[in-house]
């Protein structure tokens, strides 16, 4: 059932914008939140007097001292004058957060046309900030010294995996895994002219600790980890198209969101349930499953996680997350690319940023503007942001219309 049926219209994605991804010393947080915005609103067909609503994705955590930073995005126009303007904060997932927010105002009708920003600027803070906000995101570990940072949480993920699976890994242990992945989104990567780091490792660089590539926190090797980004991304949801637009629409087809629980106890390590509940909540909704995507953009803040993703996606049963990339599942011309753009792991994780940026990704590929990602006939994706160790999830199936 579409949306339509289900609530009575549509939620297009009309235009959107998406900066470099990098350590961006000449812009900052607002110069990079005006030049998407403008560039989503210029793609929709529409003009800034046509926003009715705008929500901006952004973590902060500390990372930049302004923490108020809702009408930055005014700074665009005199017209956005007077626009409802709200950040919102859901960790790594505050971009799809804003996203989801943009969405439901449409569907209650409140706005017909939202400005959704996602933005960070990370680089400016030193790695101590840095690291000090992004373990503000940890139930346990928030406002703890720490000599390893988000990655060591990550890494107890992949400890408890590696226990409990890493005998039924065949032909590679976990760690060979994982550096599969890696190379698989550096090599994606490179086709991305947005991405961070254009640069085409390879196996055996990312499957080996080195003086290039050192052990960040055991089994967690540096091309194990998203790096440290500034960005922006933005979108514009309407309720139907604008006269005038860049391409063609995008349409949204289903949507989920689901938290965990914060306590680590709570939760089985090995599992992201929430984020599992998160995709079935949206496949439901789509009226589709898992076999009628064409690609996915997933969160692979650490390579361990976008393994534990295609299990909770259901591509497939849990502890068997290795075959979808040894049977060469989710490479471009497997049965599901996952990370064509690179993914976080290769375009970079400027954390608010990301969840739209997934967005603005996927519908370049349902509008054939991919440029050097495009993947043939791709008519249907899937987009997932997730906050936390899979605490605060996020997926929207999204389709050519
Ligand atoms: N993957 C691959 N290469 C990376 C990299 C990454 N994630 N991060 C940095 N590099 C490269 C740099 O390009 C640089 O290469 P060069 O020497 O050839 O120029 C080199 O490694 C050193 O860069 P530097 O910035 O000094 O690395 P670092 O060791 O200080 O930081 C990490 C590396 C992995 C620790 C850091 O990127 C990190 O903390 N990432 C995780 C961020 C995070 O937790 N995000 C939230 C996720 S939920």
């Amino acid at each position: 059932m579409s949306l339509k049926e289900q609530f009575g219209k549509d939620v297009l994605l009309t235009g959107w914008g998406h900066s470099k991804f990098g350590k961006l010393t000449d812009e900052t947080l607002e110069s990079l939140i005006v030049q998407v915005s403008a560039e989503a609103i210029r793609t929709s067909g529409l003009e800034p007097r046509d926003i009715d609503e705008i929500y901006l994705g952004q973590f902060n955590s500390g990372m930049q001292p302004l923490g108020f930073t809702s009408s930055l995005a005014l700074q665009l126009s005199e017209d956005l004058a007077n626009v409802p303007a709200t950040r919102t904060e859901n960790a790594c997932a505050s971009g799809s957060a804003a996203f989801q927010q943009g969405v439901k105002a449409v569907l209650a009708g409140t706005a017909h046309n939202v400005l959704v920003i996602g933005a960070e600027k990370m680089t400016d803070a030193g790695a101590d900030v840095v690291g000090a906000a992004l373990l503000g995101a940890s139930y346990e570990m928030a406002g703890k010294a720490s000599t390893t940072g988000f990655t060591g949480l990550f890494a107890e993920v992949a400890q408890h995996y590696e226990k409990r699976y890493g005998a039924g890994i065949s032909n590679a242990g976990l760690g060979d895994v994982l550096g599969s992945i890696a190379a698989k989104n550096h090599h994606n990567g490179m086709d991305n002219p947005y991405a961070q780091m254009h640069r085409d490792f390879g196996e055996e660089f990312c499957r080996t600790v080195s003086e290039k590539n050192p052990m960040v926190a055991e089994p967690l090797r540096r091309t194990d980890c998203s790096p440290v980004s500034d960005g922006a991304a933005a979108v514009v949801l309407s309720v139907g198209p604008a006269s005038g637009a860049a391409t063609e629409p995008v349409r949204l087809a289903g949507f989920g969101h689901a938290n965990d629980f914060f306590p680590a106890e709570r939760r089985d390590p090995t599992e992201f349930a929430a984020t599992r509940a998160s995709w079935e909540r949206a496949l439901g909704m789509a009226g589709v499953g898992i076999d009628g995507l064409d690609f996915a953009e997933v969160h692979d803040c650490f390579t361990i996680a976008e393994l534990i993703m295609y299990e909770a996606m259901g591509l497939t049963p849990r502890g068997e997350g290795s075959r979808a990339v040894q049977e060469g599942w989710v490479y471009k011309d497997g049965k599901l690319p996952v990370n064509v753009s690179g993914g976080l792991k290769a375009k970079g994780h400027p954390v608010g940023a990301t969840g739209v940026s997934q967005h603005v990704i996927a519908a370049m590929q349902l509008t054939g503007t991919a440029g050097a990602m495009q993947l043939p006939n791709a008519r249907r994706g899937a987009v997932q942001n997730m906050g936390g160790v899979g605490i605060a999830n996020y997926v929207s199936v999204l389709e050519s219309v």
